[in-house]
Order: C-alpha cells, then sequence, then structure tokens
C-alpha cells in the first residue's frame, strides 16, 4: 500500500485526521509545512478562486492545471486531485481521467457518488490508484436538486448513505467524505466504516476528520460563509488593511 495512504489508515480511532483544500503551490505548501494530513485539491476551486457559483464549470483541464501547482509545493502530505463533472461517467473514461490527474504528481484522486458509482470507483482502484469517496451531499449535483440540501434527514436517507459507505468500500476506497448529513448519521456511518471517513457540515467529532474548503477556514472568501464552516483566520480583512497600508505608504517624487 502507498505510504502515504497507510499512514492516514493507521490514525483512524487514534487521532483526528485534518484534511483542507488548497489550490496552488504556496498554499500547499504552507499547509504541508503546518503539519495538515491530506490536502484536497476540490473542485471547489471553481468557487473560490474561479468565481463560478457552484462546482460544475470545472473542466479536467482547470484540475489538471492546479494539481500540477498543488503536487509541486508538498513533501509530505497526502495530495488528493477531484475529479470535476462528468468526467467519471463510465469506469473506462474514470479511470483514464484518473490517470491523467495521477500524472500531475498527486497521490490519490476523489469522486462524488456513493452505490451509482461502486463500478467507477473499481476501476479506479483496481489499477493501483487510490481513491477518497464523497457521499451525502454531492456538490455537483446541485443544478439537479435545486439547492444545496441536508441528508440523512429521514430514516430512508440514513439507509441510503449508510449503504453508499458499504459501496464506496467494498470499491476499495481508502476513505470517504461524508458531507453535510446529520450528525448521528454520520457518527453511525463512522463506527460502521472501516476506512476514514471525513465529515463537512456533519457534525464535530463525528467522523474520523474533518476537512473544509480552505477559503472558508481561513476567512480568505469573506463574500459567502458556509454556516458550519468556523473561521481560524481573518485573511481577507489581512489583504485588504495590507492593501489599504500600501496605498497610504506611497509618495510622490520631491
Ligand atoms: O471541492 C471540494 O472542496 C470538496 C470538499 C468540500 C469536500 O469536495
Amino acid at each position: 500500500m502507498n505510504e502515504k495512504v497507510a499512514a492516514v489508515l493507521a490514525k483512524k480511532g487514534r487521532t483526528p485526521v485534518a484534511e483542507l483544500t488548497a489550490y496552488d503551490y504556496p498554499t500547499a505548501r504552507l499547509l504541508d509545512e503546518a503539519g495538515i494530513d491530506m490536502i484536497l485539491v476540490g473542485d471547489s476551486l471553481g468557487m473560490v478562486v474561479m468565481g463560478y457559483p457552484d462546482t460544475t464549470h470545472v473542466t479536467m483541464e482547470h484540475m489538471l492545471h492546479h494539481c500540477a501547482m498543488v503536487a509541486r509545493g508538498v513533501k509530505r502530505a497526502l495530495v488528493i486531485a477531484d475529479m470535476p463533472i462528468h468526467s467519471f461517467d463510465t469506469p473506462e473514461q474514470a479511470l483514464a481521467n484518473a490517470r491523467r490527474l495521477m500524472d500531475t504528481g498527486v497521490d490519490a484522486v476523489k469522486l462524488e457518488g456513493g452505490a451509482d458509482k461502486e463500478e467507477v470507483i473499481r476501476a479506479i482502484t483496481s489499477a493501483g490508484i487510490p481513491v477518497q469517496g464523497h457521499i451525502g451531499l454531492l456538490p455537483q449535483k446541485v443544478l439537479e436538486e435545486g439547492g444545496y440540501h441536508m441528508k440523512g434527514k429521514t430514516d430512508a436517507e440514513a439507509a441510503a448513505i449508510m449503504r453508499d459507505m458499504e459501496a464506496v468500500v467494498r470499491a476499495g476506497a481508502f476513505s470517504l467524505v461524508m458531507e453535510c448529513t446529520k450528525s448521528a448519521v454520520a457518527a453511525a456511518v463512522t463506527r460502521a466504516c472501516p476506512v476514514v471517513t471525513i465529515g463537512i457540515g456533519a457534525g464535530h467529532g463525528t467522523c474520523d476528520g474533518e476537512v473544509l474548503v480552505l477559503h472558508d477556514a481561513m476567512g480568505a472568501f469573506p463574500w459567502f460563509m458556509p454556516k458550519f464552516a468556523t473561521q481560524f483566520a481573518q485573511v481577507g480583512a489581512a489583504i485588504t488593511q495590507g492593501v489599504r497600508d500600501y496605498i497610504a505608504s506611497l509618495r510622490l517624487p520631491e
């Protein structure tokens, strides 16, 4: 097994696994040097870096460009490339695109979907590429579902999330993200799950670890902040102040 994947799996049940997104070299290098376990080159790139309203505008070309930047900045952490919408519609297409992403220097790929993506995930893991699954709320379905809605509110939804976890695990994923599921569901899935669960908007202390979009966690996208996200720094405010100080420092020649 890949050493970085083994190191993450060894943390299950012992110490929380920390994952954050990054999209460029300096940020990835800062995260790596600060001790993060996993860095996700998320397709949230489309929203917090490229200014699109959702992640459905992100293409393989965008991801390849940013994955290469992140991979160059990281020595220690496990780097995961998000597979953009329609890059994994069939097992063959998914494997070909996973290989292109791995060629940028990342260590693993992530894709959205549960039982419906079991064959797709198996095609990638069978080729020796580590996969992180993503179940619960799937942001790539925002247009189909008409918004972002919490999952696991009914017994039927909770059972479907459990079945999704089982399918993703059967297909060979080493980890899975659980997004915006009721916290009791996230905790039950984590108890039943042999691989590393990573929560986002699924309650604190319910999963083996957590992931946040870096811009949400660091206050670098002050125009929108998901309700569940905690801000650990105010980068946007620091830049605004720095720019004002710079403008005020300028002088004309005497
Ligand atoms: O694209 C992304 O950043 C993600 C995380 C929110 C899990 O998928």
